[in-house]
């Protein structure tokens, strides 16, 4: 079992990865908690044992359990149980899960601990990890929610093998981006070892830089395209996907503007190709839609931003013409 400790101060917390990690829940409960609630989907076949007392909440399935009404209906339920300010919220699921449950419990009683199960590759690798709570609102994901460290995260590696096979692939799309953020030989290292070392490559991004003023936003590399080729909807894409595309987009660009060279362009095909990922576009994607979409940031005027890599490693860069951006979709057209 691999153990690593996220050193945020006194809101420092340990993050396990390994087989069977899920039963060491009672031994990382924050002390004096007497009540767990446990909130997951009734599609996630992972059950857990507190070892307190326990009750099971369930939020709907899919995507769209990641609203406020969610977290009403959570809080609601907490208060008619009675769970108390000293007790404890565990999350078990992937990441509507854990951002769900980990929002309800900053809000709840003005903060409750939190300790995630995490049962998806892209939970355990990403979202689990670094106190990032969020719901969609109707007008875009993600924008209402709140910093809120867990007390513990588990990431079971027995769990993954629950997984629909595309759902595990759409994982590895998100571990890809860890080869290009410093962790090694990520390709050739046993599930539970890759899980680990991007679990200590995010963690080092978040512990100096917790709410995203510098650093962390690297953790996006691959993601602006990602995320256009998401909001706008018509591809069938899983995050992850989304997220290997994005990183081949990424080095193509960092190409044209002499960033990088052939050879890392190259190792970018090798790691997302390795994984059985998509290198191209989808088919019929409209790349002025996409540039639209990446463009909506109040900095579009002045051209474009990305994360890319470079020189000195990956970098924030602002000021990418519109030209340029729309130039490389090409280059990926499918
Ligand atoms: N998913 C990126 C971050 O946690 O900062």
């Amino acid at each position: 079992m691999h153990e690593i400790k996220v050193p945020l101060g006194e809101r420092s917390y340990p993050v396990l990865v390994g087989a069977g990690a899920r039963h060491r829940l009672l031994e990382v409960l924050p002390i004096g908690a007497t009540r767990a609630a446990i909130v997951t989907q009734a599609s996630i076949p992972v059950t857990v044992d507190a070892g307190i007392e326990q009750q099971v909440f369930y939020l709907d399935e899919g995507e769209e359990a990641k609203e406020l009404a969610s977290v009403e209906a959570l809080c609601r339920d907490f208060a008619v149980w009675g769970l108390r300010r000293t007790d404890v919220v565990v999350a078990v699921g992937g990441g509507v899960v854990t951002d769900v449950a980990g929002f309800a419990a900053a809000v709840y009683h003005r903060g409750v601990a939190v300790v995630h199960v995490s049962t998806t590759l892209l939970g355990q690798v990403d979202a689990a990890i670094g106190g990032k709570t969020a719901v969609n609102l109707p007008e875009g994901k993600n924008l209402v929610g709140a910093f809120w460290q867990p007390s513990a995260v588990l990431c079971d590696t027995e769990t993954l093998s629950t997984l629909p096979p595309r759902d595990y692939r759409s994982g590895l799309g998100e571990m890809a981006k860890y080869a290009f953020l410093g962790v090694r030989n990520l390709p050739d290292l046993a599930i539970e070892d890759a899980v680990a070392a991007c679990v200590a490559a995010k963690v080092d991004f978040v512990s100096g830089d917790e709410r995203e003023s510098g650093r962390r936003a690297l953790l996006n590399y691959g993601h602006t395209l990602a995320h256009a080729l998401e909001t706008v909807d018509r591809y069938d894409l899983h995050h992850g996907e989304a997220v290997a595309i994005g990183l081949i987009y990424a080095a193509h660009l960092a190409r044209r503007l002499g960033r990088i060279d052939d050879d890392w362009v190259a190792e970018h095909y090798r790691i997302v190709g390795g994984y059985g990922l998509p290198e191209r576009l989808p088919e019929g994607v409209d790349p002025d839609e996409l540039v639209r979409v990446m463009g909506r940031d109040k900095k579009a005027t002045h051209g474009l931003t990305f994360v890319l890599d470079g020189p000195a490693g990956l970098e924030v860069v602002s000021g990418v013409s519109q030209d340029l951006v729309r130039a490389t979709l090409n280059d990926l057209a499918g």
